[in-house]
């Protein structure tokens, strides 16, 4: 069986070809990273414009490369919730006509609980139940699962998600776009110990909630000074690698102490990590020494299952030896919550 599976949530238009043995076939992702590097941020319109252009191509390139043609596809699986509602659509417009023209079944996929999922690929075996940490651009949430598609949020950012953090701050900081590469680099040859950030919310153990909005307050505080934000200030480099370094300790400790206090809350084993964050070199030593302290089990996908990427939508195979197929008049969910 030759699943087809789609992603353009955000600003990534992915497809993967994977068998219902999990084995991937291809996998073909397109950055727009470049397109949106000028505004320091993603630009909703131009990520779904840009969907439109690539994704036909990459559809194309995921069928050639894992050697098939158009008429082996068996299903199609695409993400519709959560993400921005353009790139959404974009994606599940192809794969209903897909389904359409093919007369193949069409399947959706959750991609927060395909990050996760991404975890159970590398892996190679079950991760579940386990505690689901997602790190992305667009989302910072702590989720019990107790299944592939069993998931109960119990923490999220009460305001900024922990990349959109890294971003803002790196173009504080003058460095490019994404922000999270950028900031882990600096951050190598910084001293962490030179500036001390705020850690919000790290000592209440009644919640498992993060807010990174403040740390960023207290960052721009410190380059440009309480008053208009100066634009043409710059650092040296060896400050702008400090306050990286001390920023990223920050973030990285919010995130160890409230993953930590979830597996403790709920006397779950297994911390299942996601989302194109957990690339972060610090935040995967940080998870990998309290692992072994705790004596819990930890998966952090490579590299390249941790960003975007259309090989996680596999999950989809879970949802199809259930026969949980969807009709063609299915919508997009931009929210977090699905409505009932
Ligand atoms: O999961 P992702 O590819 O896209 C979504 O947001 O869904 O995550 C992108 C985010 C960006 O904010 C980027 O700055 C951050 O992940 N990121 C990193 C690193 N690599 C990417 N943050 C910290 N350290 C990294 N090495
Ligand atoms: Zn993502």
């Amino acid at each position: 069986m030759h699943l087809l599976t789609l992603e353009t949530t955000c600003d990534e238009t992915a497809a993967a070809i994977v068998t219902d043995e999990l084995e991937v076939l291809s996998s073909v992702v397109a950055s727009q990273d470049n397109l949106h590097e000028r505004f320091g941020g993603v630009v909703p319109e131009i990520a779904s414009r840009t969907h439109v252009e690539r994704i036909l191509p990459v559809i194309d390139q995921a069928i050639r490369n894992a050697n098939l043609r158009l008429l082996d596809v068996d299903a199609v699986a695409v993400a519709n919730t959560p993400g921005l509602a353009g790139s959404l659509l974009v994606g599940l417009t192809a794969a209903k006509a897909l389904c359409l023209a093919l007369d193949v079944p069409l399947l959706a996929v959750n991609h927060l609980q395909a990050h996760v999922y991404a975890c159970r690929l590398a892996h190679g075996k079950n991760v579940f139940p386990c505690i689901g940490l997602i790190v992305s651009g667009g989302h910072s949430n702590l989720y019990r699962c107790d299944g592939p598609t069993d998931f109960t949020l119990i923490g999220g950012t009460i305001d900024d998600a922990a990349g959109e953090a890294f971003d803002k701050v790196a173009s504080l900081l003058g460095l490019p776009y994404p922000g999270g590469p950028a900031i882990g680099n600096a951050a190598a040859n910084g001293d962490p110990a030179r500036f001390r950030f705020p850690r919000p919310l790290i000592d209440d153990r009644s919640r498992l909630d993060f807010s990174f909005s403040g740390l960023k307050t207290a960052v721009r505080y410190q380059v440009h000074g309480t008053g208009k934000l100066d634009a043409q200030a710059s650092l040296d480099e060896q400050t702008v690698n400090d306050v990286a370094a001390a920023f990223q300790e920050a973030v990285v400790d919010c995130l160890v102490v409230k993953a930590e206090l979830a597996l403790e809350q709920t006397g779950y084993r297994t911390l299942c990590v996601g989302g194109g964050v957990a690339a972060n070199r610090r935040l995967r030593e940080r998870l990998e020494q309290s692992s072994a302290q705790h004596a819990h089990e930890l998966h952090i996908p490579p590299m390249n299952l941790c960003t975007d990427n259309a090989v996680m939508g596999a999950i989809a195979i879970e949802r199809f030896r259930a026969g949980k197929f969807e009709s063609l008049d299915l919508d997009v969910f931009p929210g977090l919550e699905r409505p009932k």
